[in-house]
């Protein structure tokens, strides 16, 4: 049997400043020396302006911090973007790839998706890679398509990487934001699916890889959803703000 042990990111998204952020840095600091979370890898992900910010606040804390994307090249005239060798050089273990916000608002394809994943596993930094179908997509019954191509599209970028370095990351968009959460059944399924997709692929890895849920997790619903066999911990944006939600999904995670 493998064992993984469970991942819980925060994506702030696009919130935050230097003075809120370090109300909630305090909080999580404080709440950490109270409670024991050890056995779960956490990660915060804040705007790229506050990496620093983040770094200053938890480098002796046991939490990572990464970033919400990254660029699809190494180097170069990219105005705007950010490199895989920078945010390694700032500290960040990690960064978010293919966000359906990204997605959808941005015109993130496919294989833009893929092309970062690629740069992330070729240069050593944690990828946590979003896949996830949209309302339509799920009520017209396209959910295992959507899913497979998007899964189909990052698995030769995976093949060769550190399982411990990569994440999957499963949102639903009909549930981020929304307050609509996948039931612990829906997850399981398409958590699965994405295991065995990644597999026939070729990710050899697979197994070990944690597939983690996004998409309204909540205190209330956190350790329900992570019970499910497949469901090793959770991407979360909204609640993450709230550092007492946010401490309180990372218990669920560990006790789940
Ligand atoms: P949410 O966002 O928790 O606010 O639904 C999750 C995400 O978009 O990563």
């Amino acid at each position: 049997m493998t064992t993984r042990n469970p991942f819980v990111a925060g994506n702030w998204k696009m919130n935050g400043d230097i003075v809120t952020n370090e109300h909630l840095f305090t909080a999580l600091r404080a709440a950490l020396e109270r409670v024991s979370i050890a056995q779960v890898e956490v990660a915060i992900c804040p705007p790229y302006p506050y990496l620093g910010q983040a770094g200053a606040w938890l480098n002796d804390t046991g939490i990572a911090w990464g970033a919400q994307n990254v660029a699809e090249a190494p180097n170069g005239a990219l105005t705007g973007e950010v490199s895989v060798s920078m945010l390694l050089d700032l500290g960040c273990r990690w960064t978010i790839v293919g966000h359906s916000e990204r997605r959808t608002l941005l015109g993130e394809t496919d294989e833009t998706v893929a092309r970062k994943v690629s740069m992330c596993v070729g240069g050593g930094l944690g990828v946590i890679a979003c896949v996830g179908e949209s309302l339509d997509e799920r009520e017209g019954g396209r959910t295992e398509a959507v899913l497979a191509r998007q899964v189909a599209a990052i698995a030769p970028a995976l093949r060769e990487a550190d399982p411990a370095r990569v994440v999957l990351a499963y949102e639903p968009v009909w549930a981020i934001g929304t307050g609509r959460t996948a039931s612990p059944e829906m997850a399981q399924q398409a958590h699965a699916f994405i295991r065995a997709r990644l597999l026939e692929a070729g990710v050899g890895g697979a197994s070990q890889m944690r597939i983690v849920y996004g998409g309204s997790v909540k205190p209330s619903n956190a350790v329900s959803l992570f019970e499910m066999p497949d469901v090793d911990g959770g991407l979360i944006g909204g609640a993450s703000l709230v550092a007492e939600d946010f401490l309180n999904i990372c218990r669920a995670a560990a006790v789940a």
